[in-house]
C-alpha cells in the first residue's frame, strides 16, 4: 500500500500544545501537512494561565522539516475560533483537516458540580468544537473537500462517575457529527469521531494507570490520520482507538416489540420492557429516515427492523 500523504492540505489541530493534539499535528506534518498548532495552553481544569505550548509544538514541528504555525486563541471563544480559521486562510490559503481536540475537566459528582462546570465543559469540548467548525465549514464547502474529526470519549458513549458534563459533551458531539457528515457529502466533507484511550495528563489517575502506560498517544494519531485522508470515505462513525485496539462504537436499537391495542397501557408496557432490552437482531441506523421507516414497518406488519429498510 502506497503512503498516505498529505502534500498541500492544510490542517487545523485544536488544543495541540501537547498530549494528542500535539502527537496528531507531529504525524500530519511529517506527512506533508502544512500545520495551525491551536492551544491555549492551560491547565486540565482550563483554569490555568496561558502558556506557549502552541509556539512549542509548532517550533518542534519546523525543526523537524514540517511547516507549522502557532495559534494560541481559546476555542471556546466563538471570536477565537473564528481568527484560528481565519489565521490558517491567510497563512496557507485553504482549510482541508480540521481535528478537533481542545478540551479540559472538572470532574465532581452531579450533587457537587456547579452549573458554571458544567456549562465551560460544555462550551470548550461540544461548542468549541462547533464554533471551529462553523468557521472552516464554508471555507471546506467552497473547495469541496474537508476532513473534520472531533474527539469523543467512552465516557460519553458509555457514561462515567463524576463525569456528567464531559460525558453530556461528549456524546453531543457524536450527535453534532453525525448530522454534519449527512449535511457535508455533498460538498466532499467527511466528518467523524473518535474516542482516543491515551497516556495523557488529562488519563492520570483516570482508570487503570498500569494498561494506559501501555496506550501512547500516537496510536490514536494513526486512526485521526486516516480519517483525515484522501483515501477514507467513511462518516458519521465512531472509533474507538488506543494502544492499537480499533473499534467502530455504534448507537444501536433492539428490535423491539410491537405493544398490542392502538393505546398501549403502562401495565403493557410493564410486561414487555425486558424483551426490548434484548440486543438479538439489533441495528445500527444509517440515518433518521432509515430509523424511522424501519419502527414503521414494524409496527405495520411486526417485521424485524432491518438497516437498509
Ligand atoms: N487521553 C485519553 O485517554 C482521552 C480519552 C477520551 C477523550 N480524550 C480527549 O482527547 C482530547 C485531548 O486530550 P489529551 O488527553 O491529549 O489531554 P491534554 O490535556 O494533554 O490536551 C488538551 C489540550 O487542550 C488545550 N485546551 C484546553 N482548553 C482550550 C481552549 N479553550 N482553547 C484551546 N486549547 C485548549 C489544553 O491546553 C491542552 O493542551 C480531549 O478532547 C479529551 O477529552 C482523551
Amino acid at each position: 500500500m502506497s503512503q498516505i500523504r498529505f502534500d498541500g492540505r492544510v490542517a487545523i489541530i485544536t488544543g495541540a500544545g501537547g498530549g494528542l493534539g500535539r502527537s496528531h499535528a507531529k504525524l500530519l506534518a511529517s506527512r506533508g501537512a502544512r500545520i495551525v498548532v491551536n492551544d491555549l495552553g492551560t491547565s486540565v481544569d482550563g483554569a490555568a494561565s496561558p502558556s506557549l505550548a502552541a509556539e512549542n509544538v509548532a517550533a518542534e514541528i519546523c525543526a523537524a522539516g514540517g511547516t507549522a504555525i502557532a495559534n494560541g486563541d481559546d476555542i471556546s471563544d466563538p471570536a477565537g475560533a473564528s481568527r484560528l480559521v481565519d489565521q490558517a486562510v491567510s497563512a496557507y490559503g485553504r482549510v482541508d483537516i480540521l481535528i478537533n481536540n481542545a478540551g479540559i475537566l472538572r470532574d465532581k459528582t452531579f450533587a457537587k458540580m456547579d452549573l458554571d462546570d458544567f456549562r465551560k465543559v460544555l462550551d470548550v469540548h461540544l461548542l468549541g468544537a462547533v464554533y471551529c467548525t462553523k468557521a472552516a465549514w464554508s471555507v471546506m464547502q467552497s473547495q469541496r473537500w474537508g476532513r473534520v474529526i472531533v474527539t469523543t470519549s467512552s465516557s460519553g458513549l458509555y457514561g462515567h462517575f463524576g463525569q456528567t458534563n464531559y460525558g453530556a459533551a461528549k456524546l453531543g458531539l457524536v450527535g453534532f457529527v453525525k448530522a454534519l457528515a449527512q449535511e457535508g457529502q455533498r460538498f466532499g466533507i467527511l466528518a467523524n469521531a473518535v474516542a482516543p484511550l491515551a497516556a495523557t495528563r488529562m488519563s492520570e489517575g483516570v482508570l487503570d494507570a498500569e494498561v494506559f502506560r501501555k496506550m501512547p498517544p500516537e496510536h490514536v494519531s494513526a486512526v485521526v490520520a486516516y480519517l483525515a485522508s484522501e483515501g477514507c470515505d467513511i462518516t458519521g462513525e465512531v472509533f474507538v482507538a488506543g494502544g492499537g485496539y480499533l473499534a467502530r462504537a455504534a448507537i444501536v436499537e433492539s428490535r423491539g416489540v410491537v405493544l398490542a391495542s392502538d393505546r398501549p397501557l403502562p401495565e403493557q408496557v410493564a410486561c414487555s420492557i425486558q424483551a426490548t432490552l434484548d440486543l438479538a437482531g439489533a441495528n445500527a441506523f444509517p440515518n433518521l429516515e432509515v430509523a424511522f421507516k424501519a419502527a414503521a414497518l414494524r409496527l405495520e406488519d411486526g417485521a424485524a427492523p432491518s438497516a437498509d429498510a
